[in-house]
């Protein structure tokens, strides 16, 4: 029967599809001849071994990389599309193949090394034969105190301390889906996605270190534990790491029967092995909660197989991690850069891998490059708003410190062309590559980057599709734009990869109508070529095919190369009694690349007294119910929003006052004068300048 599918917000207005965008073409930059030699793709026939015309089965390459208890049949399954099933038939198990069989060639080697925040605590080192011991205790642990096994779900709420891959292995090695919540999320938020996810049990700690405070992070716990259960989901034990052995960061009282101290349990399982379960390949992994189009955010479900096999692949040919290199990955574990390379990846290459527990500018500007020297480290990945708080913070720090990269990344937001080559010259020194991998929480691994010893790079671009990816850019009516057109468009993906995700966790309809309605024009069709994955991102192609990511065409913000919704920020908001409307509209951040800013439109009968302290109780809410990296830049409070006649509120005009913008052709508003009484208050009484405004903030027309 015809599946009919709900599309996608029609787009209005002004699209990215529709914008030329202009800027100047970069010039290349090429790795030195020492990068290539010892790089592990240098051999140019990649290229023609992942053409289409090879594919799917090109991919057994990266499944290659894996150790299988049980080979795969079938590659590819299409047979139930968007839903694609990768190396069919086989089995495998994830924590094996990071921890388990480096320990023949490399149990004295360190997997992890462990940064604390306050530089008194000296690094830790967790050889992968200590890794085996503490993974298998805390899985028997998971196994016999808590009762779970293979298909159970459990929230982790922890901050970068070496537990967190420890925990998420011993789930991995059970086959209990982890579903990790970065530690910077309030309690409530934790609730929620704890209780989509039906987990049992939540994994966290009593705190960490932040800025140089010892942080309480139990109080998250209670909260998060209370959250669920209003939310139908009953968490039955909650197991708290210690930060300091013989103390305890969190003043909140334990719940008898409830609540357990890991190391008081652990100790039971001391020396106890537990054999890694073999898992399908499709067996999902985790899930990794993330923001899209609803106040919701969905819960994006990883296989074991096709994930691991993608991000081991990425991590190998695109970091280029050998297992002599010292790895550091800046990200949080929390999100979905963390889960595929600070912990699977690199991992799953015998690799050391650093966790920095704290902020990159704690106590000082030098703290990265002090890092990096003591360790060695040769491998460093971070984001766009890290660089350009370090490079604001310590623009000739780096020079200080004697330390050499190979290989640099930047992830999770378009890096401007200064910002790269500050990066390029002055951390990278002008020996490092740099690759600018663009990708989502849905991908698993890279969908667009240069190949570090065979592509040269260009600031400001993220280069080619990887090897067996196939990227385009469509307009909205599904026609595709030109390579070196000019024109921006919505990137897609037009086949699918191991490392996509499998659904949204106890949603079906919605990964479809999110991800595919858009461009599919044959629902019946069982043709992979038939489903482009839409990635809600706007780009445009040069004539070399590299592809520049402009930024999101859909209402999410962002914000320091997080995600957030701007639907979750409005449902917080209008929690508050108080307020009547609320939008949310992204604005551009010197630091951070954007920021939300808050309209709101309070009920009838408030007179101005009460207006401080409304905003004060928007702002507190925001940070309890999503986190302090959704606090807004400000919150205004306006008498109405700019509407159409058909009550369609109009998020693209107040992001356009809000960043100083043409707000373009206003007289079919239902209330045209609200936007010049609105325009006064954001921007003064006298007229600001007007600019036509950044091109990816022009694609955000898409909102409204
Ligand atoms: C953005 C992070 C430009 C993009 C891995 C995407 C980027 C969103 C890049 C996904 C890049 C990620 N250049 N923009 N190299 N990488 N983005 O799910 O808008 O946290 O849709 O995954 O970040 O963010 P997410």
């Amino acid at each position: 029967m015809a599946r009919t599918l709900p599309k996608q917000n029609a787009v209005v207005e002004t699209s990215a599809a529709q914008i030329a965008v202009h800027w100047r073409e970069e010039e290349y930059y090429y790795p030195s001849a020492k990068f290539v030699g010892q790089s592990n793709l240098s051999d140019p026939d990649i290229n023609e071994r992942f053409s289409e015309k090879n594919f799917p089965e090109c991919f057994r390459e990266y499944a290659d990389l894996l150790s299988w208890d049980k080979y795969w049949d079938t590659t590819l399954d299409t047979s139930d599309p968007p839903f694609w099933k990768w190396f069919v038939g086989g089995k495998i198990n994830a924590s094996y193949n990071c921890v388990d069989r480096h320990l023949d060639k490399y149990k004295n080697k360190a997997a992890i090394i462990f940064v604390p925040e306050p530089e008194s605590e000296a690094p830790v080192s967790l050889t992968y034969r200590e890794l085996y011991v503490r993974v298998n205790e805390f899985a028997a642990l998971l196994r016999d105190f808590c009762g779970l096994k293979s298909g159970d779900r459990v929230t982790i709420h922890m901050p970068m301390i070496p537990e967190l891959p420890v925990t998420m292995l011993a789930c991995a090695r059970l086959g209990v889906i982890h579903s990790v919540v970065f530690g910077g999320f309030s309690g409530e938020a934790c609730g929620l996605r704890a209780a989509d996810s039906g987990s049992k049990v939540l994994i966290t700690m009593d705190g960490y270190y932040r800025n140089g405070k010892l942080l309480d992070h139990k109080a998250a716990a209670d909260i998060a534990i209370e959250t669920a259960k209003q939310a139908g989901t009953v968490v039955e034990k909650a197991l708290f790491w210690r930060r300091h052995a013989d103390q305890n960061a969190s003043t909140s009282p334990f719940v008898e029967g409830r609540d357990f101290w890991v190391d008081e349990i652990l100790p039971r399982y001391s020396g106890e092995i537990v054999p890694p379960v073999p898992m399908d390949a499709e067996a999902p992994l985790f899930l990794m909660y993330t923001s899209g189009s609803t106040g919701k955010p969905k819960g994006c479900q990883h296989r074991t197989g096709g994930y691991l096999a993608y991000v081991t692949g990425c991590s190998k040919y695109i970091q280029d991690i050998h297992p002599e290199d010292v790895y550091w990955c800046m990200a949080d574990i929390g999100w979905i850069t963390g889960h595929s390379f600070i912990v699977y990846g690199p991992l799953a290459l015998a690799a050391t891998s650093v966790i920095y527990e704290g902020v990159p500018t704690y106590p000082d500007a030098g703290r990265v490059w002090r890092i990096a020297e003591r360790l060695d480290v040769n491998i460093f990945h971070t984001s766009p708003t890290a660089i350009r708080m370090l490079r604001k913070s310590g623009h000739d720090e780096p020079t200080k410190y004697n330390y050499h990269f190979k290989h640099m990344t930047t992830v999770g937001e378009p890096i401007e062309p200064e910002v790269w080559r500050w990066y390029y010259e002055t951390v990278g020194k002008g020996e490092a590559v740099i690759v600018d991998t663009w990708w989502q929480t849905e991908n698993g691994g890279f969908l667009c980057t240069t190949k570090p010893a065979l592509d040269p790079m260009k600031p400001g671009s993220a280069g080619p599709g990887m090897p067996g990816i196939y990227p385009t850019i469509l307009d909205e009516m599904g026609e595709e734009v030109h390579a070196g057109s000019g024109k921006a468009g919505n990137i897609c993906i037009r086949n699918p990869w191991p490392g996509i995700m499998q659904t949204i966790w106890g949603d079906r309809d919605r990964f479809v109508t999110q991800y595919y309605a858009k461009y599919c024009k044959d629902t019946n069709s069982k043709n992979w070529q038939d489903w482009p994955y839409f990635a809600a991102d706007g780009a445009v192609q040069a004539v070399d095919g590299y592809f520049r990511i402009l930024g999101r065409v859909d209402d999410v913000i962002n914000v320091a190369g997080h995600r957030l919704g701007t639907k979750e920020i409005e449902s917080a908001c209008l929690t508050v009694p108080e307020v009547a409307e609320a939008a949310v509209v992204p604005v551009v951040d010197e630091i951070k690349g954007r920021v939300p800013e808050v309209y709101i439109v309070l009920q009838p009968d408030i007179l101005p007294p009460q207006h401080q302290e409304i905003l004060a109780k928007v702002n507190h809410v925001i940070e309890t119910m999503i986190g302090k990296i959704a606090r807004p830049r400000r919150i205004l409070i306006v008498p109405d929003m700019p509407k159409t006649r058909s009550g369609k509120l109009m998020r693209r005009i107040l992001a356009a006052l809000s960043n100083n913008m043409n707000t373009g052709d206003i007289t079919t508003l239902a209330n045209p004068d609200v936007v010049e009484s609105v325009r006064v208050m954001v921007q003064g009484k006298e007229v600001v300048a007007l600019t036509d405004g950044p091109e990816d903030l022009k694609a955000f027309g898409s909102v409204d």
